[in-house]
């Protein structure tokens, strides 16, 4: 059945992948955005449908629009974007998910939060499930982000619980891909950028510190399928690739696969940083029958390509 969906942080790397398959699916997008962090380039391909529409808002301001669906991307998500006016980027988390819940209230709306792993902070177990509840600075310079998401969390389930709002919630881990912005300081674009650039890749810490790193195209699949499910399942739930890789590994990959001529530098770790991140996605395989299924080759090598057209 077509259906309107509305898209806040439409025009970012996550949320132009999503109105892509949205449209591809049928259904009509709005596309949200305030352009903080997004671009239009990102969305321009899909300014030729007349099922697509974009919309320049400030979530922090309330919208409304008769819709079936939303998808609350709008935040800004690297820690330089972020920390560039933490105070925007806590206001933008807390004041956005109001924003977002009183439409889907009043809409009689789905609404799904992209929420993340960061609400697990530094954790203290491995991997993390849904029902850790993390280890977070709560003053530290990473918090108007981990807080901020946190905070949101709280919204959204008081929403659900006081006024039977629909939603749904996700956790997301690392994800990559195409329409990264190239400046974000992110791990994968920046040692895409590096590497293609045949500059020096910056290590921060040792580089044993470890991720998992998510193809873009596997969230897609996820969120997609998180949102289609019914009133009994709400989340949150872990989206992520379990696959666990040091950080060394990763510039060694990018490396090899761009045939950089780039050496490894090793520079002081940010305060907050967290040593290891990995999901356990077993509620994600029972509820939705999801697992990622693209590989990191697969996915870095996408990813050089597009960042070789556009660099
Ligand atoms: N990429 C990841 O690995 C990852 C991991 C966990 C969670 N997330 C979450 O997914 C969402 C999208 O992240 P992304 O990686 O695509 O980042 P992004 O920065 O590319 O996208 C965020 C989008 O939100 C827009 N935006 C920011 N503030 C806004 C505001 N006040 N009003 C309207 N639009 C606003 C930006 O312009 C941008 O288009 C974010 O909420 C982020 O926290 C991403």
């Amino acid at each position: 059945m077509k259906k309107r969906i509305l898209v806040t942080g439409g025009a970012g790397f996550i949320g132009s992948h999503l109105c892509k398959y949205l449209l591809e699916q049928g259904h009509e997008v709005l596309c949200l955005d305030n352009y903080f962090t997004g671009s239009k380039d990102n969305v321009l391909p899909l300014l030729k449908s007349p099922y697509f529409e974009l919309i320049r808002h400030d979530i922090m301001n309330p919208y409304h629009a008769e819709v079936d669906e939303i998808y609350n991307l709008a935040c800004p998500a690297s820690p330089i974007h972020y920390q560039y006016d933490p105070i925007k980027t806590i206001n933008v988390s807390v004041m956005g998910a109001i924003n977002v819940l009183n439409l889907a209230n009043q809409v009689k709306a789905k609404v799904l939060q992209a929420s993340t792993s960061e609400v697990y902070g530094d954790p203290k177990i491995h991997p993390q499930t849904e029902s850790y509840w993390g280890n977070v600075n709560p003053i530290g310079i990473r918090s108007c982000y981990d807080e901020g998401k946190r905070c949101a969390e709280t919204i959204f389930m008081d929403y659900h619980r006081q006024y039977q709002v629909k939603i749904k919630i996700i956790r997301i881990f690392n994800t990559y891909g195409p329409n990264m912005h190239p400046q974000d300081g992110r791990v994968v674009s920046n040692f895409i950028v590096q590497a293609l650039q045949n500059k020096d890749i910056t290590i921060y810490g040792t580089g044993n510190q470890t991720r998992s790193f998510q193809y873009i195209d596997d969230l897609i699949k996820g969120m997609t399928r998180m949102m289609a499910t019914g009133e009994e399942f709400i989340g949150p739930v872990n989206i992520g690739n379990p696959g666990e890789f040091t950080i060394w590994e990763l510039a060694e990959h990018i490396i090899r696969l761009t045939g950089s001529k780039s050496k490894i530098i090793y520079l002081p770790l940010p305060s907050d940083d967290p040593t290891q991140r990995k999901p356990d996605i077993s509620l994600a395989r029972e509820k939705l029958n999801w697992e990622p299924l693209i590989s990191l080759e697969d996915g870095l090598k996408e990813t050089i390509r597009y960042f070789k057209g556009i660099l």
